[in-house]
């Protein structure tokens, strides 16, 4: 499926700007430079699909790419999300970003799952514990995806996963299993490849 072809289809910035509904979706959420882009990227190979950058607030609209044999006939359509949490742009930037994220979660029947991806070298923090409750309302499935695994010491690992499935167990509606990836080392991206291709077959 990850070696298809994938191309971006879609920005929308406004509620009423995103495309029309076509292909099942999967969605990245997470706190501004988690790594929901160059997720994005190492799923599909692809160094330069959905652009990263140090700088927090890199991504501002939601971002649609579908992937399938050729574009008249995508397979999954993947949305890089912008992030919550701190960003180097205004608040009022972020509280748009919010709003539309969360009008998006809630309204969109094509959506098979969220991805939260929560860094690994920080934990659960309140704000994605507040996006947690919100996808609990919801009534999404959704699956944690903790990053950076490559900046976390092997010994600290299953202490980290751990404390993961600990805080979520206030999330009743989260997925049990909590993967741990590295987009740079390739680290376990394929076990989520894995969790997107069971989802598709469900
Ligand atoms: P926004 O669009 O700003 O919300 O950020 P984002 O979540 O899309 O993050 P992005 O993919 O742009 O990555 C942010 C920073 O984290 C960049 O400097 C990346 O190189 C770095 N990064 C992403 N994934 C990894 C990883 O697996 N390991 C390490 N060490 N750094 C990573
Ligand atoms: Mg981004």
């Amino acid at each position: 499926l990850f070696a298809q072809n994938c191309e971006f289809v879609w920005a929308a910035d406004k509620i009423d700007g995103l495309p029309p509904m076509g292909p099942l979706e999967i969605a990245f959420a997470g706190r501004s430079n988690v790594g929901k882009s160059s997720l994005l990227n190492a799923l599909t190979t692809r160094k330069t699909l959905a652009r990263t950058s140090h700088t927090p607030g890199r991504t501002q609209q939601l971002n649609f790419f579908d992937l399938g044999p050729e574009p008249a006939a995508p397979l999954l359509r993947l949305v890089d999300m912008p992030g919550y949490g701190y960003a180097a742009v205004s608040k009022e930037k972020i509280a748009n970003w919010t709003r539309l994220m969360k009008d998006f979660l809630r309204g969109r029947a094509t959506l098979a799952r969220v991805f939260v991806l929560i860094d690994g070298r920080h934990g659960v923090k309140d704000v994605d514990h507040e996006m947690l409750t919100a996808l609990d309302q919801a009534a999404l499935s959704y699956q944690v995806v903790l990053t950076k695994r490559d900046e976390v010491k092997k010994s600290l690992v299953d202490k980290t996963l751990d404390d993961a499935r600990r805080a979520l167990s206030k999330h009743p509606a989260a997925h049990p299993d909590v993967i741990f990836l590295s987009s740079h080392s390739g680290e376990s991206v394929e076990d989520l490849r894995a969790a997107v291709v069971r989802l598709m077959s469900e």
